[in-house]
């Protein structure tokens, strides 16, 4: 199937920003590129219809040409020389193998994979093993023949001397509980010396020529945790010791810098090294004693970096493309169409208004931290209880089945890597299938359905993301007389939350249109701030949990997980937060008598006192999906008006397991009181103000019967209000 797969260098821009497109073509030689506004994304047959609207911006046509992807973390010295031609050495790291069997996996080295030669250390299906060459077609080659054991921690250990060709190997588990196998050590005799590698000097890969990602094309991917890697030029005849890192020519230390791309070497020789492809860092050593959980406390004890042969950072394609927004161009959700041979995609962009030229009281916040989460999430594929979730027998779209077939395109940190642990990271350097219009009725797409709303009943309005709220913070809200969020606001990093309260309490106006909003934290790379990081920490509903030790991110060292177990729940800032989920089918509200207050009862101008609330939609209701309740202890303030309440959830609507202290049978609805979503307002300091939907299916509602429903009156009454200048009396 031809097939184009694009991603481009910003997610958001503003008028006269110039956005590269790196674009490939699978079967595709060229491609037609336009700007085009994206009215409403969701094809579905029971959506709205699918809207776009073409721009201003000239078409071009580009040649595309096929770019591969080359997955898989390693850590790369900045210069090789003259490690690449050493024949005589001994090196040593400590490891923590997490698929020992799997494959043939380098551990560290200056091996050409191609050409066969140079050296590397490995392990496999030999156990450890030690391969030189000179590239003449033959190698030699000693091996342990003893398998190691997964998760467990080894101090590996490798001499070579040159001049008798004698090699040494040692494998050492270090478990102190001594129920890991026992140490092997041997010795060899190499006929073929390395000689000749072209080869870089890495650390958990071997070098596959020159690929495409940072300039190498990662081979022989080690997946587990590496260590304290060293290499001396000194050739010894007992492995026992460690080597001096004063005697050493590199002695990396990954508790140093950790922070960064950068690893230091503390040999004084000056002969740093980065990371490639992102690999998790920040986590737990062999030397973890438990006693600090936090690694900026005990940095010592965090010098393990995880690398996974999955691992994808920046796809590093050649630029197809650049596309110039025009000076004009109304702010708003736009995407850059890609079509040619039958194929097409389409990498949105915000287009936000020129810097502190908002001149539209209404800014949409589009979620693009929770798009870039959740793109080339292998849910469908990999979770095997993915059916049980749904309640419902799995439809796997043309995405699904190309992700499950092209691993080397990343995972979304809803998946575990090939080697069973949790993907912590997600970069937008990459082709993100699902963060595009036409791709079912969820994050980016479904978020489509308000945005087509808003141009419907012809507001003002400016479309700001996640990402520049992150790098701008306050003064990108300031200019607001309300900030609308998406269907599922979900990943929030400590500045947007900062400034999302700080607009608050200056008199600001938030609209919460969704459901599990301001859930998880996050963080973003302070040198690749494309990418994003999570820990799934202590609790939450969540595919994999974060190793004990290892809830602190690497990008931020702030504590990752809920926002809840930071002590900063979303009840304080929205009156709400998550309670329950479901995706069977979704339901409808009811009026409680805090929607006849004199506080709140123009939201309702229009609506009966006995009125269901979207029972209609394209999901069938204004509830479902996920669901946010008040929650007092939590912080939902006491003058917090409780307008309504979802009913008559499905059994599939199960109350999460964050909110649960003992588990009972009773977690379903409808005998759970706790499944369902609580619509909310309340003021906020002067003349501020919250209002709050409880339910990520509230905007597939919208556009029910021409958009003349219930739901979107009740979101017209809020958005003229909080859009007009006059204050919210207060309480
Ligand atoms: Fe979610």
């Amino acid at each position: 199937m031809n097939r184009i797969l694009s991603y481009t260098d910003k997610l958001w821009a503003r008028p006269g920003d110039t956005v590269t497109v790196h674009a490939s073509g699978d079967g595709v030689d060229e491609a037609r590129v336009s700007l085009v506004r994206m009215i409403c994304g969701d094809d579905s047959p029971k959506g709205p219809g699918y809207h776009e609207e073409a721009t201003e911006a000239p078409e071009q046509t580009v040649p595309l040409v096929h770019q591969p992807v080359h997955a898989g973390s390693c850590i790369v010295a900045d210069d090789s020389d003259p490690l690449g031609d050493l024949a005589s050495f001994t090196a040593e790291i400590t490891i923590w193998p997490t698929t020992p069997v799997s494959h043939e996996q380098a551990l560290m080295g200056c091996w050409d994979a191609g050409s066969q030669s140079g050296w590397m250390l490995s392990i496999g299906h030999e156990g450890l093993a030690l391969t030189t060459g000179d590239g003449s077609g033959t190698v030699s080659r000693t091996a342990t023949k003893h398998l190691l054991t997964a998760r467990e921690w080894y101090r590996i250990a490798a001499s070579h001397d040159a001049e008798s060709g004698t090699v040494q190997l040692l494998q050492q588990p270090l478990n102190p509980d001594g129920r890991a196998d026992a140490e092997r050590s041997l010795s060899g005799i190499h006929q073929t010396p390395p000689a000749n590698a072209d080869a870089p000097f890495l650390v958990g890969a071997a070098w596959g020529g020159p690929g495409n990602a940072d300039g190498l094309k990662p081979v022989c991917c080690f997946n587990g945790k590496v260590e304290a890697p060293r290499l001396s030029d000194r050739p010894v005849d007992n492995l026992a010791g460690t080597l001096d890192a004063a005697t050493c020519l590199l002695a990396w230390d990954f508790s140093r810098k950790i922070m960064s791309l950068s690893v230091e070497d503390v040999s004084g020789r000056g002969r740093h090294g980065r990371c490639l492809n992102l690999p998790t860092r920040a986590m737990t050593g062999a030397n973890w004693t438990s006693d600090q959980h936090d690694w900026r406390h005990a940095p010592d004890e965090y010098g393990a970096i995880h690398l996974h042969d999955d691992d994808l950072g920046d796809a590093g394609w050649q630029p197809s493309a650049s596309v110039t927004i025009p000076k004009g161009l109304r702010s708003g959700v736009y995407c850059i169409r890609l079509e040619g041979g039958g194929a097409e995609d389409a990498p949105p962009v915000v287009v936000q208004p020129a810097k502190g030229a908002a001149t539209n009281p209404i800014a949409f916040l589009s979620s693009t931290a929770t798009y870039q989460t959740y793109a080339n999430m292998h849910h469908s594929t990999d979770d095997p209880g993915a059916e049980m979730r749904v309640a419902s027998a799995t439809v796997l779209s043309d995405d699904d089945l190309y992700l499950f077939e092209h691993r080397e395109l990343g995972h979304s940190p809803y998946d575990t890597h090939s080697d069973g642990s949790g993907v912590s990271v997600a970069s937008a350097r990459r082709p993100m299938l699902g963060y595009r219009p036409k791709a079912g009725v969820w994050s980016f797409n479904a978020d489509t359905h308000l945005t087509a709303w808003l141009d419907d009943k012809d507001f003002s309005w400016d479309a700001i993301s996640d990402h520049a709220l992150h790098e701008e913070g306050l003064d990108l809200l300031t200019p607001y007389k309300v900030v609308v969020t998406g269907a599922h606001p979900e990943y929030w990093s400590t500045p947007m939350w900062q400034a999302m309260t700080a607009y608050l309490r200056g008199g600001g106006r938030l609209m919460y249109m969704g459901g599990n909003g301001f859930y998880w934290r996050i963080a973003f790379h302070p040198d690749a701030p494309w990418a994003l990081e999570i820990r799934r920490a202590q609790a939450g509903a969540r595919y994999w949990i974060a190793d004990a030790g290892e809830y602190h991110m690497a990008f931020s060292g702030e504590m990752g997980g809920l926002w809840q177990r930071v002590g900063i729940a979303p009840q304080k800032l929205v009156g709400i937060g998550t309670v329950a989920t479901g995706f069977d089918s979704c339901s409808h509200y009811e009026r409680l008598p805090d929607s006849f207050n004199g506080r709140a009862s123009w939201i309702f101008d229009g609506v009966g006192p006995d009125e269901k609330i979207g029972d209609f939609g394209q999901l069938g209701g204004a509830s479902g999906l996920e669901l946010d309740w008040i929650d007092r202890s939590l912080g939902t303030p006491d003058h917090c008006l409780r307008l309504a309440s979802s009913a008559d959830h499905s059994t599939q609507y199960l109350q999460t397991v964050d909110t649960i202290t003992f588990n009972h049978t009773a977690v379903a609805a409808p005998v759970n009181p706790a499944v369902r979503a609580d619509m909310v307002f309340f003021e906020t300091p002067n003349g501020g103000g919250v209002w709050s939907t409880g339910s990520i299916a509230w905007s597939t509602s919208l556009a029910w019967n021409g958009y003349d429903n219930n739901v979107a009156r009740i979101t017209g009454n809020v958005l003229h209000r909080f859009a007009d200048e006059t204050p919210l009396p207060p309480a």
